[in-house]
């Protein structure tokens, strides 16, 4: 090892393992791949080799640090270079840059901590009280806790309790919560897989005795999920809790406080609770000594056990639900008799929180909803999720929110108020409560109504990304479409870091894919309405989340190891399509989903879109077939990349012959039919290709700039106008405010994006159907388009290595601009246009490389740092400057 001490050399920050959180607990890699950032370099700067040194820690006695020198440029997941980690073990990891004989400094420690991996590591059982049996009414059961007492050696260097529960659980020790993780374990294909939870406890535990309480509830695992009615106990009867305190003495030995026989069982305060229901609290029947130790629980029960099958337990991958922040509301209304309508100005997805000063007994009620029509809330859109709250109070001050349940509301009705107290802003305010995903993109522009049509998107895709991708987050579904998030990829992965949450719910798509291939409507899956059997036959737009959803995953954080894991899925889904294809290679006769609710589709059948829904399904077996021939070329898969390759363009072919006339016009002359040929590459001859464009640019314009696609057209339809040298007609469609359009959604006062471009009527009532959603994030996806055309950042290989900057400045925009946060670090860039001149900025990270692409002009390659070009709209001509030493952390 060269230990030169070398100034030139940049320090290495934000180093990470996997897609994890610094100082994450309870992870489950034990050879988790590394990434990190170079800060301010030299612009010459070029990453040869680096040194890692990986510091495990030993309890009671020093760190056992190997140092590895790794040649090459990669600075992304890189493969773990030390010994495999082992259960328990706490490793801190710091990174250097090598030039030769001269090193750089090291960067800071970067820390994780691993859970229990191997089976052997849990000698806790599932305990819980006796099982009760679901009442034919289906009346909500009684939620339960367990809790028991241990003893502490007064040498306690380290706890940790690891638990997971069937349902949801919190844990308190001596009467504090433990955490800041909501409904925990989350949602996962539990037969499967079952998440586990660790948290550091060290601080809780005092020398003695101590007590130990687990709050559960029924969650996703017993309670009411899904639409037509639901289904309860959808993966089991009971509440059980699985919970492994760990105590680590000064000697490194452990003592571990187990779930086991010897728990007691009682009820608490919640009379019932419920994900769609809300939550039903009696506080005068709580003593929050109950996980204090000395407490009386003689009145409870002895539990029950049950059987732990130790292979459905898995780690975390991504980061948990949380509460992200607290809305006050924006208006106030007293509707009299202790009733009062509470406007927090923003649609999202949470839970509100009380506090007040009121004689015992009194009983509040919490209602929820989107939209209010005549000044009362209108939960119609809700269906068969009551959304309401009701908490009896102890009497004094108290301060109260819901542990397990989650709404989807801007207006909250609270009644039962004391009519002798006022309701102030403070005295109810909104968790707004989602996976905690680290935010990872922005988007400005000269026009505030497309910005706040951006913000409405990232408002949707936080409210319904709660623990996986969901499609709404207010009425009795709540479920995680494949079709919606397979869309939303590219905007979800541009916007937030999504991996390791997309990666967690692949993995369950891969295990609910039937053995023919076929993937669910929604993962998990369960049995709900009609589909009372997984269908057999594949729904394209749906099913492709197998194969596109990995494959976006990967174009934007390079992450090869995704791709690698969804493999056999991907190619089975693919593989199944071409199975129930016809001879011809035509997707027909099977039931499609196709253009779900495009606008013309009439409220109560949204699968009646006016492209045929065969035409969309044969669009994306040609497309799925050439991603997966792809994905197949980078793991190295020859013999895949060829078949799915030639797949491909046999199916582009019989597309073509099915769908174009003899002079490649098509046939189905609707928008979503043209952006789908063009995106995807379909027209037999560039001719065909031309003529296509042209179509439906004029198809736009004899609609006025009304859109009318549905959830297959809507992600792809700017894109195509922009390929066919048509940007005017995208950007007429973007600024529409006419009915329907993104921003008539905008100009109705949406604050999320719609589950219908009319879900609001343009008479202020709300759409009729039964579908009818305030926040999905399906028709969000032009957000992709926003970032990579009109603000023009874009990936141009895996993981931003290489990044595309070409703005396609239109619609009178006079400025716009996106930032991202690539894996290599901060990519951003700004536009203006002014005085006949187009100026551009933009900040490329170090370990990028940048092609600049601006209108008029050949392309050209800039290293990293930053760069500003002046670009005169009259005279055509380019000026660059700028890209010395500037590195990421001046791109802010
Ligand atoms: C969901 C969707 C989903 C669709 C497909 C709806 O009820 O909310 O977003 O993709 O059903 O059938």
């Amino acid at each position: 090892m060269t230990t030169e001490p070398a100034g030139h050399l940049p320090i290495a920050e934000k180093v990470t393992f996997e897609h994890h959180e610094h100082g994450r607990l309870g992870v489950g890699e034990p050879r988790p791949r590394l990434s990190w950032r170079w800060g301010s370099a030299p612009a010459d700067f070029v990453q040869d080799a680096v040194d890692v040194r990986v510091a495990v820690e030993v309890p009671g006695g020093p760190d056992e640090v190997s140092e590895h020198r790794l040649d090459g440029s990669d600075q992304v997941l890189v493969p773990w270079p030390a010994r495999a980690l082992l259960s328990r073990e706490r490793v801190r990891v710091q990174v250097r840059a090598v030039d030769g004989d001269a090193v750089g400094p090291w960067s800071g420690a970067a820390m994780i901590e691993l859970g229990l991996l191997e089976p052997s590591d849990w000698s806790a059982v599932f305990i819980g009280p006796v099982d009760e049996p679901h009442s034919e009414a289906g009346e909500l059961r009684r939620p339960f806790r367990v809790r028991t007492e241990f003893t502490a050696a007064d040498d306690v260097v380290r706890a940790r309790v690891h638990f997971t529960a069937h349902g949801l659980a919190q844990v308190e020790i001596n009467g504090d919560r433990i955490g800041d993780e909501e409904l925990t374990p989350g949602w996962t294909s539990y037969q499967h897989r079952l998440r586990t939870a660790t948290f550091d406890v060290t601080d809780r535990v005092q020398p003695g005795r101590n007590a130990l309480g687990v709050w559960l509830a029924d969650g996703w695992w017993r309670g009411l999920v899904g639409f037509d009615g639901g289904l309860v106990d959808a993966y089991g009867p009971d509440q059980s809790a699985l919970v492994q305190l760990e105590l680590t003495r000064a000697d490194g030995s452990i003592e571990t406080v187990a779930s086991d026989d010897s728990w007691t069982a009682g009820t608490g305060p919640i009379l019932t609770t419920g994900l769609y229901e809300g939550e039903h609290v009696d506080l005068r029947l709580h003593d929050p000594a109950w996980s204090s130790s000395g407490w009386d629980d003689a009145h409870w029960s002895p539990v029950a056990t049950r059987p732990l099958d130790t292979r459905v337990l898995v780690t975390p991958t991504g980061p948990p639900v949380r509460v992200t922040e607290v809305l006050s509301p924006v208006s106030i209304d007293q509707k009299g008799g202790g009733r009062w309508v509470l406007d927090f100005g923003q649609n999202h997805s949470g839970r509100l929180r009380l506090r007040l000063d009121a004689p015992a007994g009194t009983e509040i009620v919490l209602r929820h909803a989107e939209v209010l029509q005549d000044g009362e809330l209108y939960t119609r859109p809700l269906r068969g999720a009551a959304a309401t709250d009701v908490v009896v109070l102890p009497g004094g001050p108290v301060e109260w929110e819901p542990r397990f349940t989650i709404h989807g509301y801007r207006y909250a009705e609270v009644s039962g108020w004391p009519a002798d107290l006022d309701l102030g802003p403070d005295d109810v305010v909104s968790h707004v409560l989602h996976t905690d995903l680290e935010r990872a993109g922005w988007f400005r522009s000269s026009d505030a109504r497309v910005e706040r049509l951006h913000e409405n998107v990232v408002w949707s895709a936080r409210s319904n990304f709660v623990d996986l991708p969901m499609d709404c987050p207010q009425r009795d579904e709540r479920l995680g479409w494949t079709g919606d998030i397979q869309v939303f990829t590219p905007t979800a992965a541009f916007l937030f870091g999504v991996n390791g949450m997309l990666s967690s719910w692949l993995q369950d798509l891969a295990v609910d894919q039937t053995d023919r291939g076929t993937v669910p409507f929604y993962v998990p899956y369960l049995p709900l309405g009609s589909w009372k059997e997984q269908p057999v036959d594949p729904v394209a737009v749906w099913g492709d989340a197998a194969v596109l959803t990995p494959d976006g995953l990967h174009q934007r954080t390079g992450d090869e190891g995704v791709l690698r894991r969804q493999y056999a899925s991907a190619r089975a889904w693919v593989l199944q399509v071409q199975d129930r294809a016809t001879p011809g290679l035509i997707c027909e006769g099977t039931h499609q989903l196709g253009d779900w609710l495009d606008p013309a589709a009439p409220p109560e059948d949204p699968a009646q879109a006016t492209t045929d829904p065969a035409l969309v399904a044969t669009a994306y077996f040609a497309h799925s077939s050439r991603r997966l021939a792809a994905v197949a070329d980078t793991l190295g898969e020859t013999d895949d990349a060829a078949y799915f390759a030639d797949l491909a363009d046999r199916v582009s072919e019989a597309f073509a012959r099915r769908w174009l006339d003899a002079d490649g016009v098509p046939l189905d002359d609707t928008q979503t039919a043209h952006a789908l040929t063009t995106v995807f590459d379909l027209w037999p001859s560039s001719d065909a290709e031309r003529r296509g464009g042209a179509r439906l640019a004029a198809l736009v314009r004899e609609a006025e700039g009304r859109i009318a696609t549905g959830f297959a057209g809507t992600p792809l339809i700017c894109d195509a106008l922009t390929l066919s040298g048509e940007i005017d007609a995208a950007y007429e469609l973007l600024l529409s405010e006419q009915c329907p359009s993104w921003l008539y959604t905008v100009a109705m006062g949406g604050t999320t994006t719609w589950e219908r471009w009319d879900s609001m009527l343009p008479d202020g009532t709300v759409n009729p159907g039964d579908m009818t959603s305030f926040n999905h994030y399906a028709l969000g996806a032009v957000a992709d388009w926003l970032h990579r055309v009109v603000a023009g950042l874009a990936p141009a290989a895996p993981g931003y290595r290489v990044i595309r900057f070409a703005p396609r400045p239109g619609g009178g925009l006079t400025s716009a601009g996106a930032t991202h946060e690539t894996p290599y670090g901060t990519a951003s860039i700004d536009w203006v246009l002014l005085d006949g001149e187009l100026r551009v900025d933009v900040v490329v990270p170090v370990g990028t490389t940048a092609e600049v692409d601006l209108p008029g002009r050949p392309a050209e390659t800039v290293g990293h740092g930053r760069h500003h070009f002046t670009h005169d709209l009259g005279r055509r001509e380019l000026v660059q400057t700028g890209g010395t030493t500037t590195g990421q952390e001046d791109a802010s």
